[in-house]
């Protein structure tokens, strides 16, 4: 009996003049008057087995019928090939699990990536999503492989919470209560003592809040890398209502230290798809994205831009006066997406980190300036995305903290976990939050981060 491999393997092996079995679908099939050539790919490897099936096989007239996404198993003789790859088979036998008939939605003609996601459950049969995919998986080993080598910890916090990570009111309500009859307090208000957990629960929005407690006087540097969940009603190409974020704290790390950190993640996980996903990355920036491999070659050897909030605002001032934006620029605002787009992909050229933005716009824990009005906030903004990444450096001082939640409006007394940090050893320390999907968009070049989630959930879509 032959030996079964995947189709990466027989790449990676060239098993040249050895009989093997190779499974998975067909991408195509030619005939010609002697032979018919099946393309086959099995998942495992961007590149595709060329297989040259000889009008003696038995079934050979079974073997013309078969069409794209048809599922077989070939066993045959590898030959080193003249051809594209290095390598290609010549076959013994054909098995056919299964022979798709006309009405398979994935014909030979390209798709659209829009109509793909009606049938986002068929699409990483195609060599877009398979490639998109693949290079996801390496983004992820990459961030714990970066992580880990810095010292940090993989922390896996809660995605059931009581409170509100960025105080923005964004999120998704967790209750086992009868909607139809929900309990009521005697003043009228839904009794959610009576809910599941005693308490109004929802989905986290970051897990920030519980790293920083492991982080400060415990474990000292920690990440996390978990689904996060968002009600935002922003149905953008940069937006899902759940998405991946992964989120460094370090105890005892400045702003500085903090944008340092970013960098040198972000470069890591360019480096490796570069090196992991050479196929891939060409495959996505021949068909979507051209310039993609040259910008990231760009990206890695230069450093990035870092600029005050403050300056940026007043080289978005002196744009204005020839250049459009929707939304006019003035201290105070928070940058929109044309606006950070237009400084890392018109102004810098590269991924701009902005720093000290107006405390108004941020969230609650930032780290305040003595100036009063700004905290020490970064965003990490990126050509072709915006804001890839969110975070600062944390108030550590436990009078500011608290004043600064009053001042919001916040229920401090359900904080008094998160407040006891700076009690009890505190320090500085700084993090920040990596939207995983929006980092796939950036190294893929995909520009819509539909395309980079197995199953988008958006505003009026959780199909699937
Ligand atoms: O800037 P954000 O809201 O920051 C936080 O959540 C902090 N707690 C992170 C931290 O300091 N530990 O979100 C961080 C990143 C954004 O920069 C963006 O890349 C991504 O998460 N993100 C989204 N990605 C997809 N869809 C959404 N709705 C997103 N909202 C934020
Ligand atoms: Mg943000």
């Amino acid at each position: 009996m032959s030996q079964y491999l995947l189709i990466k393997k027989v790449y990676d092996t060239k098993p040249v003049d050895q009989t093997v079995i190779v499974r998975g679908w067909v991408k195509s099939l030619r005939q010609s008057k002697k032979f018919s050539f099946l393309v086959l790919n099995d998942g495992t490897t961007q590149k595709d087995l060329q297989i040259i099936v000889d009008l003696a096989l038995a079934n050979y007239e079974e073997v013309t019928k078969l069409t794209i996404g048809s599922s077989v198993e070939v066993e045959g003789l590898v030959v080193a090939s003249q051809g594209k790859q290095p390598v290609e088979m010549q076959a013994r036998r054909v098995h056919i699990y299964c022979l798709n008939g006309e009405d398979y939605p994935l014909q030979k003609k390209e798709t659209s990536l829009e109509y793909l996601r009606e049938i986002a459950h068929l699409r990483s049969r195609t060599t877009t999503f398979s490639a998109v995919f693949r290079l996801r998986h390496v983004l992820a080993q990459a961030t714990h492989e970066y992580f880990s080598n810095e010292s940090f910890t993989y922390l896996h916090t809660p995605i059931i919470t009581a409170s509100d990570a960025e105080g923005a009111g964004e999120m998704f309500r967790i209750s086992t209560l009868p909607l139809d009859k929900l309990p009521r307090t005697d003043k009228g208000a839904i009794d959610f003592k009576q809910d599941y957990f005693g308490r109004e629960t929802f989905l986290s929005v970051s897990g920030q809040l519980e790293a920083e407690t492991f982080a400060v006087g415990g474990l000292g540097r920690v990440y996390t890398f978990g689904p996060t969940f968002r009600s935002e009603n922003s149905n953008t190409a940069r937006h899902l209502s759940e998405f991946w974020m992964v989120e460094p704290e370090a105890a005892f790390n400045t702003l500085e230290d903090n944008a340092l950190l970013a960098t040198g993640y972000v470069k890591h996980l360019i480096q490796r798809a570069m090196e992991q996903c050479p196929d891939e990355l060409e495959f996505l920036a021949n068909r979507y994205a051209p310039e993609n491999l040259k910008t990231l070659e760009h990206v890695l050897s230069s450093p990035f831009e870092v600029v005050t909030y403050t300056h940026a605002i007043s080289i978005l001032e002196e744009v204005s006066k020839t250049h459009k934006f929707d939304f006019p620029v003035k201290w105070g605002i928070d940058l929109q997406t044309e606006h950070e787009r237009f400084l890392a992909e018109q102004y810098f050229k590269r991924p701009t980190i902005v720093t000290d933005y107006p405390k108004d716009i941020k969230a609650f824990y930032m780290k305040q300036n003595d100036d009063g009005r700004t905290v020490r906030a970064m965003d990490v903004l990126v050509p072709g995305v915006g804001e890839l990444i969110g975070g600062s450096q944390r108030e550590d001082n436990y009078e500011r903290l608290v004043k600064r939640m009053e001042e919001m409006k916040m229920d401090v007394n359900n904080y008094w976990w998160y407040l006891d940090l700076r009690k009890y050893g505190s320090v500085p320390h700084a993090g920040f939050g990596l939207g995983f999907e929006r980092a796939v968009m950036y190294i893929s070049g995909m520009t819509n981060i539909r395309d980079v989630i197995p199953f988008p959930r958006t505003p009026k879509n959780a199909e699937f």
